[in-house]
């Protein structure tokens, strides 16, 4: 695996493959691997001829200035985890080869964006992920790029960049990836003391009671939501947001009649985690395994 700083060096080891007609896969992070990372790097290896892991903390999504100072960054273990996993170039730039001096452009998508962790968050978050998702993608050029169902509205976001701006890349989801007691594996894990570390699994916890409630019957959003709640409170958790949204639209869904997305952020301490799950419907989930039952794709 070779580490690459600058887009010059990037767009010159990728030129070669390129002209062969080589399948040239991304992954997007802001480093600090965990096994989560690391799924989507096994899985651009399997799917891909050349594998670009880009490693860089983007500035410009943090809306608190002490979560982007305290963001775990250890550039020699993310490349041997990397290394490990089979890929073929870590792209690792500084803030300025991103952001050089009179960077201007901001790439602003509609309202996806302004709900759940653009509300919490502020516009500048999705600008942010937006903007350097593109510059990321005109750097690369990739065929696929990879992103974790855990940040499930960021994903979303990024299907909507590429349809808005036609790109020609194709966005792979994959599933999240927990600890065995359930916590979603985050970077931000890394800042939970053992006893934040307990009361973190609230958030698993809750999604789970709102999918029990939802194979139970319980279509209400309002009663699955008080429910997931009053686990995160028996937690004492400083609950940001616990809302069932549909999938495509992110928007609150009051009576769940379809595939449906239960999402949570949280502070454990002075940390954020977010969670989702999605949920269904018995008639709903009935309907898809009659789909891959007729071998429907
Ligand atoms: O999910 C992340 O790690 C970041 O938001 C991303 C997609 C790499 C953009 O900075």
């Amino acid at each position: 695996m070779r580490t690459l700083r600058t887009i010059a060096e990037l767009r010159a080891a990728l030129a070669q493959p390129r002209r062969e007609g080589s399948r040239i896969g991304l992954v997007p992070t802001m480093g600090a691997f965990h096994e989560g990372h690391l799924s989507l790097m096994r899985r651009a290896r399997e799917d891909n001829d050349v594998v670009v892991v880009s490693l860089f903390v983007n500035p410009t999504q943090f809306n608190e200035g002490n979560d982007l100072a305290a963001y775990p960054r250890d550039e020699n273990r993310d490349a041997l985890l990397a290394s490990d996993a089979g890929v073929d170039y870590l792209f690792a730039p500084a803030v300025e080869e991103i952001y050089p001096p009179g960077f201007t452009a901001s790439v602003s998508l509609g309202a996806i964006t302004e709900v759940l962790e653009g509300a919490q968050r502020g516009r500048a978050h999705f600008e942010g992920v937006a903007t350097v998702v593109t510059k990321l993608f005109n750097m690369v050029a990739p065929q696929v790029a990879y992103f974790g169902q855990k940040d499930a509205q960021q994903a979303r976001v990024i299907k909507q960049l590429v349809h808005d701006l036609d790109m020609q890349v194709q966005i792979e989801v994959c599933p999240i990836v927990r600890e065995p007691d359930g916590l979603a594996m985050s970077s931000r894990n890394v800042h939970l003391s053992p006893a934040e570390r307990e009361q973190a699994t609230a958030l698993s916890r809750a999604l789970r009671v709102a999918s029990d409630l939802v194979e139970a019957g319980e279509y209400e959003s309002d009663a699955i939501t008080a429910a997931a709640r009053n686990e995160l409170d028996s937690a004492n958790l400083d609950t940001e947001y616990f809302e069932i949204v549909d999938l495509e639209t992110f928007a609150p869904i009051t009576t769940i009649d379809g595939p449906a997305l239960a999402v949570v952020a949280a502070r454990v301490g002075s940390t954020r985690l977010i969670d989702n799950q999605q949920l269904s419907t018995k008639s709903v989930a009935g309907q898809y395994a009659g789909a891959v039952a007729a071998g429907s794709n």
